[in-house]
């Protein structure tokens, strides 16, 4: 008689596991309803957090969360803006990336991160995952640099931080500036560091999936205050001075509401990242202890998680040669939330690949003078974590009770014990 849910025995598991995010009580709708009732619904000012004790900012829900998330990061300046996508372009744009620059990305991820250097005229580079954490390669970084490269965007995948060590070792040594792209690692820390806080500057995202909401928005972080004025000034925080316009051509402002509602959420969201730190541990530990599949956790310079996505690296052969994705089944079947790796390879995006959105420039820009082709390169690290050996888990299955996070470690020992059902049913 078969065992395994996928040839018809019992299901290890029959719930599902973990909660509904975003969490939303009576704080929240208190915290919008109080910023309603103010009529001061935009943030306004030019000044930073910081320096707005006794200003027009003091007791606005906006600034109040901009100093407690750059507490928390351990930062000096958040500024609050409409996206993360808009903190990446306010980012550069500050640093004076522009025409003719290039700037090195990993080449799994959200495809805005490689795009919105367009929105400068500069030129992402796509290079491939380190493969045994799928964040940016610094092998790779260092195969990519030329004399054109100005900054390098890693991304922390999932929340998990990617090699800052030797990220940073690289960019003093060749001059480079350094984009943290944090849109996933709200709360991660790099040996006591939150993220955004080790490189130049950090990006994040508050858009409705991430670890911390507003529906939408975003936020830079930066510990230095003359980049923070540039970039408060690069997202349209700005008003007429001395009868002189003092505003950038595009606005990326945030409201007071999404500030009320980042507050409410924050004081959630912390918890809610203790908890997912623990029941992570749970899982890898468990996992580990099967063998075959390596979670993604466990640096120890890694001193503090903030996940959006747990993953894991399975290793075929150790599972009897069965794919991935008929592994993946198998657990699915079994009522384990285990899904392939959240990200794939953007050159497979034919958006990307034909570069429909730049219209010429600035890849055919002659101040650029080189030929950039998206359809070529090799990228074995990334088209492997997609295809062979990525696996993910969603912060919100973390969530669940820490008896949860055993069912799942016990839905996948059962596949792993009766994996000679499945070779034999391919
Ligand atoms: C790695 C990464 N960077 C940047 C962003 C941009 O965030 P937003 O959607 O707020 O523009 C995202 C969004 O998913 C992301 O995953």
């Amino acid at each position: 008689m078969a065992k395994l849910a996928i040839n018809g025995g019992n299901k290890v598991i029959d719930k599902r596991i973990g909660i509904h995010l975003p969490v939303v009580d009576e704080d929240d709708v208190q915290a919008v309803a109080d910023v309603v009732r103010s009529g001061v619904w935009g943030r306004g000012g030019i000044r930073l957090a910081a320096d707005a004790a006794k200003e027009e900012l003091a007791g606005r829900p906006l600034a109040a969360f901009e100093q407690a998330f750059a507490a928390f990061q351990g930062g000096k300046h958040v500024i609050g803006v409409s996206s993360g996508t808009a903190a990446l372009y306010i980012g550069l744009k500050a640093s004076g990336i522009g025409c003719g620059d290039e700037v090195i990305v990993p080449v799994s991820g959200f495809i805005g991160t490689a795009t919105v250097c367009f929105n400068v005229n500069a030129i992402p580079i796509l290079v491939d995952l380190d493969p045994e954490t799928f964040n940016i390669s610094p092998e790779a970084i260092e195969a990519a640099i030329t004399d054109r490269t100005r900054a390098i965007i890693p991304v922390h995948l999932g929340g998990y931080p990617a090699d800052m060590d030797r990220i940073m070792e690289i960019a003093r040594r060749h001059n480079l500036i350094v984009i943290e792209d944090c849109a996933h690692a709200h709360g991660s820390q790099w040996r006591g560091q939150g993220m955004g806080t080790v490189g130049s500057m950090g990006e994040f995202s508050f858009q409705m999936s991430k670890t911390i909401t507003s529906g939408d928005g975003g936020a830079i972080i930066t510990n230095d205050t003359e980049f923070a004025e540039l970039c408060l000034w690069n997202a349209g925080y700005s008003r007429p001075r001395d009868n002189v316009y003092h505003n950038p051509i595009m606005i990326f402002r945030m409201t007071q509401m999404q500030g009320a509602l980042l507050g409410s959420q924050f004081g959630k969201f912390q918890a809610q990242r203790e908890k997912k730190e623990a029941n992570a541990r749970i899982l890898a530990d468990g996992l580990r202890e099967i063998g075959g599949i390596t979670p993604i956790f466990g640096d120890p310079r890694v001193t503090r998680h903030g996940i959006w996505f747990l993953n894991f690296r399975y290793d075929k052969a150790h599972f009897g040669d069965v794919p991935l994705r008929r592994f993946l089944r198998a657990v699915q079947a079994e009522g384990a939330p285990i899904s392939s790796f959240f990200v794939a390879p953007i050159t497979r995006d034919v958006a990307f690949r034909e570069l429909q959105f730049t219209h010429g420039c600035p890849v055919d820009c002659p101040k650029y003078g080189k030929t950039v082709d998206y359809t070529k390169g090799s990228f074995p690290v990334a088209d492997r974590a997609s295809d062979e050996e990525g696996m993910s888990i969603a912060q919100r299955s973390l969530l669940g009770s820490e008896d949860d996070m055993r069912l799942i470690v016990e839905a996948v020992r059962k596949v792993h014990d009766n994996i000679s059902e499945l070779r034999a049913a391919a």
